[in-house]
Parts: structure tokens; sequence; C-alpha cells
């Protein structure tokens, strides 16, 4: 069975028991700075996790593509992916336990025919606050999952981040018939015998930053199923570089390499998909967070085309070839087809210039040094300044008859990822736990903008972007120019003056059509469900948006614009403030 042909029948099978499909979230969190990626299902939901009404009811089902970059340098190995999509079924404050493990259960087993024998499941173990969830084995034993293959274990618990909504997690693992490395061998066990398939988790309560826990207003059943896994493993192959969604560009590297290496091909094959999935949901490269990330992808990807003696001209046709395989899971591919080839060969380009730089410096460097041996922090100034690779520093080394004292270089590479990594966490958790009164406030000072501009500018200024932190509010919009002093006076005079009217604010749910008659303003129009939310300022402002938002404007404080520049072209991008 094909990626696609299991996500349809997920999504197929979801629907039939009371599921309303909704799409894919974009990878890039929208007014949510803090989170540099999607990276689980359960993020865009986090307000309704908490109880906040979604639109479509209680239980949704979908699949969302997600990003971890945490373990970008494992990729290359048989396994680790930065892009995936992952499959989901939602419960808000609906079903629990007894009913979602009869549906993965019969799901994994009807549907795709997974014979009972290959799946064994884990429970959480019981620690100083929760109990063993003997409920949920109890369930598994129902539909016939035996006792010995019934795991508990401590880990069975899933929070994304430090804060936020948290609970126990039951997970599936796929038997590979792989012979048990010991007697011990379990789920947990990273052998290879068993293959985690699918996470379930209960969520039932909140995480505060001192580790204490609440229950929170409903429970919640959030699932994630991992489509390249699932379909590797139906497939029996060992590897997802082996199904329909890499093989083409793994053969196609191969074809094209003077010097092969699966590793190199993998790492291309993978960095190309996920910077293109980045590329079509709005990102670009550059050197900070989510720009960054991509540069990093894309920079990896260039070097080892290079390593495979790949000619980096071919780099566009490998690009079209993945839109080719990918469309029809990803139309955004086709769509945004001009501009993914643009960034990825721009970057590469600056990236060839970047390695012809660092070549030179490595040179002055070399020429200072008075035995052979370059040491380590060396190396790593030529990386963190120059972004040389560091593989690159010794291979040149080497042909220039160098030793390279690596010991150093990784002891200052392991603090300096480390900072990144803190960076990152830090970046989630707040992404999730961030809903406060300040980001609430700008979210609806964003509405008030996005109208202001309207009425000054025009109906062409509409949103192309948004971007939140408690500190302030960064808007995009469309405009061909510079405004004005008197039109930035204007737009700030009109929100202030909205502000002070203390106007309500309120919401209603609706269909997409019914909210387009309504006069409301609409985003991003293909993420919608056929339900939407629209929020209404009083008698000024009509917004199609999932929320939340504060009841009343006048609790806003006073509206000011800091800074009004270029975004890109035909693009503006004002950011502002609110004082209290
Ligand atoms: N949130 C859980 C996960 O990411 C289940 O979707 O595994």
């Amino acid at each position: 069975m094909k990626a696609l042909e299991i996500r349809n029948k997920y999504l197929k099978y979801f629907k039939e028991h009371g599921h309303k499909v909704i799409p894919s979230s974009p990878l890039i969190p929208e007014n949510d700075p803090s989170v540099l990626f999607t990276t689980a299902g359960m993020q865009p939901l986090v307000p309704y996790l908490l109880g906040e009404k979604h639109p479509e009811g209680t239980r949704l089902t979908d699949y969302q593509k997600c990003l971890r970059t945490v373990d970008i340098d494992e990729v290359g190995d048989n396994r680790h992916l930065t892009f995936f999509e992952m499959l989901g079924n939602w419960s808000l404050g609906d079903y629990f336990k007894k009913e979602s493990v009869a549906m993965s259960f019969e799901f994994l087993t009807k549907i795709l025919e997974i014979p009972i024998e290959k799946i064994s499941v884990t429970c959480f173990a019981g620690n100083d606050l929760i109990p063993r969830d003997d409920e949920t084995a109890k369930y598994w034993m129902e539909h016939g999952i035996p006792k010995e293959r019934i795991y508990f274990l401590e880990d069975n618990w899933w929070i994304a981040g430090e804060e936020g909504p948290c609970g126990t997690d039951t997970e599936m693992f796929y038997d590979t018939g792989k012979k048990p490395c010991s007697d011990k061998c379990n789920p947990d066990c990273d052998c290879g015998k068993y293959v985690e398939i699918w996470n379930n988790v209960f969520m039932e309560y909140f995480k505060h930053k001192d580790g204490s826990l609440t229950k929170l207003k409903q429970h919640n059943v959030d699932t994630g199923l991992g489509l390249e896994r699932i379909t590797m493993l139906l497939q029996g192959k060992e590897t997802p570089f082996e199904i329909e969604i890499f093989e083409p560009i793994m053969e196609k590297l191969s074809k094209l390499a003077k010097k092969d290496n699966i590793v190199s091909r993998r790492i291309v094959a993978e960095h190309l998909r996920s910077s293109m999935m980045i590329i079509a949901d709005g990102g670009r490269p550059s050197n900070i967070d989510r720009g960054y990330v991509l540069r990093r992808l894309i920079r990896r990807m260039t070097r080892h085309m290079n390593k495979l003696q790949i000619d980096l001209n071919e780099l566009q046709k490998l690009i079209l070839l993945n839109i080719d395989v990918l469309k029809e899971m990803y139309p955004e591919l086709e769509k945004n087809k001009d501009i993914i080839v643009k960034e990825i060969i721009e970057e590469k380009d600056k990236f060839m210039k970047t390695l012809e730089h660092g070549e030179k410096e490595f040179d002055k460097m070399i020429n200072k040094l008075d035995g052979n041996v370059i040491n380590g922090s060396i190396v790593f100034k030529l990386y963190e300044t120059y972004g040389f690779p560091p593989e690159i520093t010794k291979d040149l080394a080497v042909e220039k008859g160098y030793k390279v004292e690596l010991d150093e270089f990784d002891k200052l590479f392991k603090e300096h990822q480390e900072k990144s990594r803190l960076g990152s966490e830090q970046k989630f958790k707040g992404g999730l736990a961030e809903q406060n009164e300040q980001t609430i406030a700008y979210h609806t000072a964003t509405h008030l903008l996005h109208k202001a501009l309207q009425i000054v500018l025009g109906e062409h200024a509409i949103q192309k972007g948004s971007n939140i932190t408690t500190e302030r509010l960064r808007f995009d919009f469309s405009h061909p120019e510079k405004l004005t002093k008197e039109q930035i006076k204007r737009v700030e005079d009109i929100v202030n003056e909205q502000i002070k009217r203390d106007l309500k604010v309120t919401c209603e749910e609706m269909t997409l059509e019914e909210a387009k008659k309504s006069g409301a303003m609409g985003l991003f129009e293909n993420k919608y469900g056929e339900k939407v939310k629209v929020y209404t300022i009083g008698d000024f402002s009509k917004e199609i948006c999932g929320g939340p938002h504060v009841e009343h404007t006048g609790v806003l404080g006073t509206f000011k614009i800091k800074k009004e520049e270029s975004s890109s072209a035909g693009v503006r991008r004002i950011k502002a403030v609110l004082i209290k």
C-alpha cells in the first residue's frame, strides 16, 4: 500500500467514526513566533485541548505536516527524517481510552490488515503522582492482545516541552520479525525488532512550570501515527528511503553520483524534501530561527551532493522530479514550484561562495601555523564565523598535508549544539504555553490593525503574515510602497479610537460560505475546514480566525507603530506595541 492510500484509508475510517477531517496546518505555525515549526499534530490544536471550542466539533482527524530538527545530524541512518507526516485522530472532551483503543485496534488489524501477532503495546507504568494504567491494558486484552505483549513503561507519558497539556499514553509497536536481541528484548529496546507505529495520548492534565499537574477542563485523546514509517513497514521495507516517496529520487541520485554513498544520498533526498516543504509554506533561508534551519538543510544537502560528486547544476531537475513525486500528496509544492526552485538554487549558490571564502580563510590560517597540526578552535572558528563545515576543513587539511585536532572542536561544537538545542526547546515550550494576556491582546490588536490598514490604504492591503510575541506584534501585508508618516499616524489613530470605544469582541461559528457572505476577512483560505470561527469586533472588524481574543478592546492600552519597512517585493511590514 502506498503512503497516500494509507492516508486516505485513515481519514475515511475516522470519518466513518464521527470525525471531521481538518486540513493540515502549515509547517510554520501562524501567530506563534515562539515555535519554529509544527512538530506534532497536537500543536495547532492546543487551544482546543485546553477547552476552547473547535468549530468542527469534538472529534477530528487530520494529516499534519511536521518538522523535527533536533535529530538533524542523525539523518542519513536508516530511520531518521526531519520532515514527516503524522496522521491523527482527536477527541476534544469526547471519547477516551476505551474507544481510542478500540478504533486503533480495528484500524490496524481490519483496515491495514496487520496480523494481531505482530502487534505489541505499551502502557503507563505509574509514578508518584499517577497510577499505573491498568484500564488501557484491560482494553487491549479484551481485543485479544495477550498479557505477554503488553508492557508497562514509565516513559509512556507525553508532553510537548516542559509545560502544557499532557497525559499518559499507550503506544503500539510492530514486530518486524527480527530475532530478539536478548531474552529481555521488548518494545523499549532499540535493536530494531519492535518499531513504534502509533501513540495515543490521553491528555487530561496540564503541567505547570513548577512541575505540578492539574486536571484539564476535559479529557482529550491525541494520537499520532507516522505515515512514512507505517508505509515502510506495510511494504516490508527496511528504511523509509525505499518507499515510493523517496525511491525515485534515491535512484536518480545513484545514477548521477560519480562516487556513490548511501548515507549522502539519503541526506540529499531527505533534506531536499524538507526544504521544499518549508519553502512551500512560506519559509525562506536566513541567519536566524526558521530561516537558519532551512539554510542548514540546503547547505547540508549541497555538501552531500558535492560528496557524491553530482554536478550542482542538476539540482533544478532534482527539485522538479521531487515535485512530480510528491505533488499528489502535497499540491502546495506544485503551486509554489517557481519559488522553491529559486530559493534552493540561490541558497546553494550562496553556499558555494561561502565555501570559496572559507577556503581562503583556511589558507590564511594555515599560513600562520607553526607545525602541521590544525587545532580544533581554528576548525570551530571557521565553522562559526564562515559557516565552513568541519568535514570540509578536515578534507582540505588532509589534502594539504595537515593533521586536524578534532577533540577540541568536538567539545566546542557540543557546547554550541547544546546552546541551540536549549534555544529551540525554549521556543517550543514557549509556544504551547504562551497563550497569555499579552499575546491574546496583540492578537486582537492585529485584527484592528488589519482593518485600519484597509481603511487607510485600500482593500488590497491584506494580511501576508503575522507574528506575535509577548513584546510586540508584527504584521505583513500587501502594499506596493512605503507608508507616509501621515498614513502611519492615521492607522494608529483609527486603532486607538476602536480601543477607546471599548468594543465588544464576539465569536460565531459558521460555514466558510456563510463567513464569506457575512463579509468576514479571510486569510489563507485553503487552510480552513468546512466550519470556521468568525471574530467580530463591534461594528469595526470581522475576520475568520481561530482565536482566542480579548473580550473588550478597552483592555488593550495604547497602540503604537514602532517600525514600518519592506518585507519582500510588494509586501510591507509593521511592528507595533501596546502600551499599558
Ligand atoms: N502528540 C503525540 C506525538 O507526537 C501523539 O500525536 O507522538
